[in-house]
């Protein structure tokens, strides 16, 4: 791999924004400075009037998932690829095993099947049961494996469910770990409640699917979670926050002064529940993803949240299932499988939107689309910042560069495009992962297999004042 010099841009990092070039050697970035000297037999970028920035991070992809009794149509080599084009070269993804499955078997299945991914991976392990080889293995999966992060899902019942016992259990386990635990907030029970009440009303379309899923039954879980979190002095991250009232329990524990972290959904800022009450039920399964597009007014609320610093990360659950697998809940809403795309068009839509819409500066759209979830999993600065020892994952950004977004210009192989007709302005025009030019001018140059799995080490900064408030409020007994 030639070295690579990137001259005149605007390097943006979350901490402040500044004229450089960027020289990258055997896949790190080595300097960062005005006028640097070219190194013999050297590229040179030019990136005249365009930022420089960190590649993204998508801490929330499903590729190639199996997920209610089918697979995602992208896997990890067509996902990574797509996500290149709009200048994400990481991706967190999620090891789920069944329930009794050991967690160490489902991770080597889900290694293996990464191998083909054309950029950067790393996962967080979820826990959907939990036994005493279940705490054993974690703590192999923190030590040998590089996991820094368990999922727990609080919905789908009769499937990957975790109840409170195994919450509280694998909290406890995370913390001794030094492991972030994560949840997918949604009561499990009364969604399935809800669902067959809808069914018994004669609701089977998929307008179904967000009225068996209002936000109260998010923020209940949202709430209990991060209730069970206090209590155990461990930090929480809140996947994919959705509504008003679950970014609120967020705001109210972090004003508490509770280590609560959330993430937002591209899809969610910008989309309403109105898409479920498309006649077209192709339209309107596309659409179906847990927890759903929120009525108007909720997306305001997740935007300011991640304005105030009260939610940190912006992801895509991209989860692509194309018309045909949708169509198994032609006749029932609880059998479409749940999931949408976006891991290509997310960083385009929170600069025209963010950006462009008043509402971040340049930095900001930094931290929410890479420097905060380097920062909570643990691999900042490696990722998320342009600095000399930084992967060379680097975006040239070009403000200016519009593009409309269509599921016919999409590089990802799902069949439907929630952003669907959207005008953006901002995209990235080169993307460099890990110095390799794999994204140039509308040229995917993605390689199969060169991705790297990425090891996160246990005990993120957010760990140290928890250990030692613990040490300062160890309960003693009376003497008597
Ligand atoms: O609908 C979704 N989000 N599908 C993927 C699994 C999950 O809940 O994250
Ligand atoms: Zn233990
Ligand atoms: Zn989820
Ligand atoms: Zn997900």
């Amino acid at each position: 791999m030639k070295p690579l010099l990137i001259r005149g841009g605007t390097v943006v990092n979350a901490d402040r924004e500044f004229r450089a070039d960027v020289l990258c050697e055997g896949g790190r970035i080595t300097a960062v400075g005005t006028d640097l000297a070219t190194p013999a037999g050297c590229e040179t970028l030019d990136a005249g009037g365009r930022y420089v920035i960190p590649g993204g991070i998508d801490p929330h992809t499903h590729m190639q998932l199996p997920f209610m009794g089918t697979v995602t149509r992208d896997d990890f080599y067509s996902g990574t690829a797509a996500a290149m084009a709009g200048g994400t070269t990481t991706i967190i993804d999620f090891v789920i095993p069944d329930p009794q499955e050991p967690l160490i078997d489902a991770y080597r299945k889900w290694r293996g099947w990464a191998e083909k991914s054309a950029g950067d991976y790393s996962f967080h392990v979820a826990v959907t049961w939990w036994s005493d080889s279940v705490h054993r293995d974690m703590g192999t999966l923190v030590t040998e494996e590089g996991v820094n992060s368990f999922k727990h899902f609080m919905a789908y019942k009769n499937a990957i469910m975790c109840d409170d016992e195994t919450l509280v259990n694998s909290f406890r386990r995370a913390l001794e770990l030094g492991a972030m635990p994560t949840v997918h907030a949604e009561n499990g029970e009364l969604v399935y409640l809800l669902q067959a009440e809808m069914k018994a009303k004669g609701i089977f379309g998929p307008e179904g699917h967000p009225l068996s899923r209002p936000p109260a039954v998010e923020a209940e879980a949202a709430q209990r979670a991060i209730a069970i979190a206090d209590v155990l002095n461990v930090p929480i991250y809140v996947v994919h926050v959705s509504c008003a009232e679950s970014a609120a329990a967020i705001a109210a524990a972090r004003a508490r002064g509770q280590r609560v972290y959330g993430e937002v959904l591209a899809g969610h800022l910008v989309l309403d529940d109105s898409v479920y009450r498309n006649p077209s039920f192709e339209y309107a399964a596309g659409h179906v993803m847990s927890p759903p597009f929120r009525p108007k007014g909720h997306g305001d609320m997740l935007w300011r949240g991640l304005q105030a610093g009260s939610l940190h990360t912006t992801a895509t659950d991209h989860c692509t299932f194309c018309a045909e697998q949708k169509a198994a809940g032609k006749a029932d809403f609880s059998l479409i499988p749940n999931g949408c795309g976006g891991v290509e068009e997310r960083m385009a839509v929170l600069w025209h939107e963010g950006v462009n819409g008043g509402k971040l500066t340049p930095s900001e759209f930094v931290a929410v689309t890479s420097a905060n979830a380097a920062r909570l999993f643990n691999v900042y600065p490696k990722k998320g910042c342009i600095a000399p020892g930084a992967d060379a994952d680097v975006v040239l950004w070009d403000p200016k560069a519009t593009q409309t977004l269509s599921v016919k210009t999409q590089h990802s192989l799902g069949d439907f495009n929630i952003f669907e007709g959207r005008t953006v302005q901002g995209r990235a025009t080169h993307t460099l992962s890990r110095g390799s030019l794999v994204w140039a001018d509308g040229d995917l140059r993605a390689v199969r297999g060169a991705g790297q799995y990425i090891k996160r080490p246990p005990f993120a900064p957010q760990f140290a004042p928890l250990a030692r408030k613990a040490e300062l409020e160890q309960p003693v007994p009376v003497a008597r």
